[in-house]
């Protein structure tokens, strides 16, 4: 039998957890480096124009999706297209598309838990060496710890809306807030740290093309967790009385700020380990960011605060990183098990251990994916390339559907929904 329907306990409770998930790698690691490579302020104008223009409105068309029909994705599209099935398959890929990402953000998040281990284990020197990441992602005891964050995800899930996300945001959500604020401080009394910010605080029209604008509109989707029935679900947990646009501002202003801070810290970080930088080398992909680079930024701090002190810069940085994911993974995973609950009937409990199961069986090929296995290494070729498991998760569903779904909930709302008021 059916319980009743989660619900946050106040707008501020609904507020953090929007922000909770919203916040994630794509703020606080691909916004600094997609603003640096793309003429710093002229990026970040393009970028407030499209969150304010496009992504707002497509917010509080989630949100209401959601709120007015009390449903997942799946049922929120089916009800409010009076069942039609094209619409519901579009609700589907809605849930199937979290789904897959959650597998390959499941992975990304327990490097970082290794990450912040081997650092407090006073081995920030060996993570600054560009072999390490290789090595570290191949060890087969990421296993243990893939088994320690999936129970730690499922028990604060098991404690549903109130008593496990908003539980989870209202904790985690101001300490990131704090981190992230200290953190930058610190990082702007180094030497050179005016390079970065003048890099990144002045505008460079000159790097205008379609793709940087195409770029803006994707990162600012991703990073507002659009367009995958987040904002969906979630808006169905918010209460019937209180306004949605006020809150929904705040989680967008919330968002977008967390992102131009990130700036203000990467950037000069990089600036005052080198300060001859050459913005073109920074175009290694987010992930070859933090888990490369960074941990040499860290390093290099150690002339200014000694081993002990670049270590310590470093653990804050890197649990700040993992916070960030935990709260933005947990959101991802709410998805299916919201649509588990309304639409299979299952309670909570059974839903979160459905959901469990599931996402190990496809989390355990992913994590063997880089070097311990080489079946799921060397999975597929595609473009000319060998592809292992996680590549083809993330190409198809982070790289293809995703933006897809997005465009999805725009048109759904255009042609189905505002045309029926
Ligand atoms: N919005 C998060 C970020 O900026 C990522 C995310 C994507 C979270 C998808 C939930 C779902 O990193």
């Amino acid at each position: 039998m059916a319980e009743a329907r989660g619900q946050f306990s106040s707008k501020l409770g609904f507020i953090l957890a929007a922000a909770g998930s919203a916040v994630g790698l794509g703020n606080i690691v691909a916004f600094p480096v997609m603003a640096s490579k793309n003429g710093g302020a002229a990026f970040l104008i393009i970028y407030l124009l499209f969150i304010a223009f496009i992504c707002y409105p497509v917010m509080l068309a989630e949100i209401s999706m959601g709120r007015h029909t009390n449903r997942n994705p799946v049922g929120a599209f089916s009800e409010l297209s009076a069942g039609h099935p094209g619409w519901r398959l579009a609700g589907i890929l809605a849930i199937l598309t979290p789904f897959m990402i959650a597998v390959f953000y499941t992975v990304i998040t327990v490097w970082l838990v290794v990450y912040v281990k081997e650092i407090a284990f006073g081995r920030l020197d060996l993570l600054s060496n560009e072999s390490t990441f290789g090595e570290v992602v191949a060890r087969p005891s990421l296993f243990g710890y893939l088994l320690g964050l999936l129970g730690l995800i499922f028990t604060i899930l098991l404690g549903g809306v109130k008593g496990g996300i908003e539980r989870l945001a209202r904790v985690l959500m101001p300490t990131l807030a704090v981190m992230l604020v200290a953190l930058t401080l610190f990082v702007l009394t180094l030497d050179n740290a005016v390079a970065g910010i003048r890099y990144y605080l002045v505008p460079d029209f000159s790097r205008m093309d379609l793709s940087v604008i195409n770029g803006a509109l994707s990162q600012a989707f991703f990073s507002l967790s659009l367009g995958m029935g987040i904002l969906i679900t979630y808006g169905s947990y918010f209460s019937q009385q209180d306004s949605i646009s006020q809150s929904t501002r705040m989680v967008a202003v919330a968002d977008t700020s967390i992102a131009i801070f990130a700036g203000l810290l990467i950037l000069p970080a990089i600036f005052a380990f080198d300060p001859n930088t050459n913005t073109e080398d920074l175009s290694t992909s987010s992930v070859g960011l933090i888990f490369s680079f960074l941990p040499q930024i860290f390093l290099s701090m150690q002339s200014a605060v000694g081993y002990f002190g670049a270590s310590v810069v470093a653990i804050s940085f890197f649990s700040l990183v993992f916070f960030a994911a935990l709260t933005s993974l947990v959101s991802i995973i709410e998805i299916p098990i919201s649509c588990w609950i309304d639409e299979l009937k299952l309670t909570r409990r059974k839903a979160v251990l459905l959901q469990a199961v599931l996402l190990s069986i496809f989390s355990i090929p992913a994590i063997m994916s880089l070097g311990i296995s080489d079946y799921f290494t060397n999975f597929t070729s595609y473009g000319g390339v060998t592809k292992s498991f996680f590549d083809l998760v993330s190409d198809v569903f982070y790289e293809t559907i995703l933006p897809l779904v997005g465009f999805t909930v725009c048109i759904f709302c255009v042609s189905v929904l505002f045309r029926r008021e």
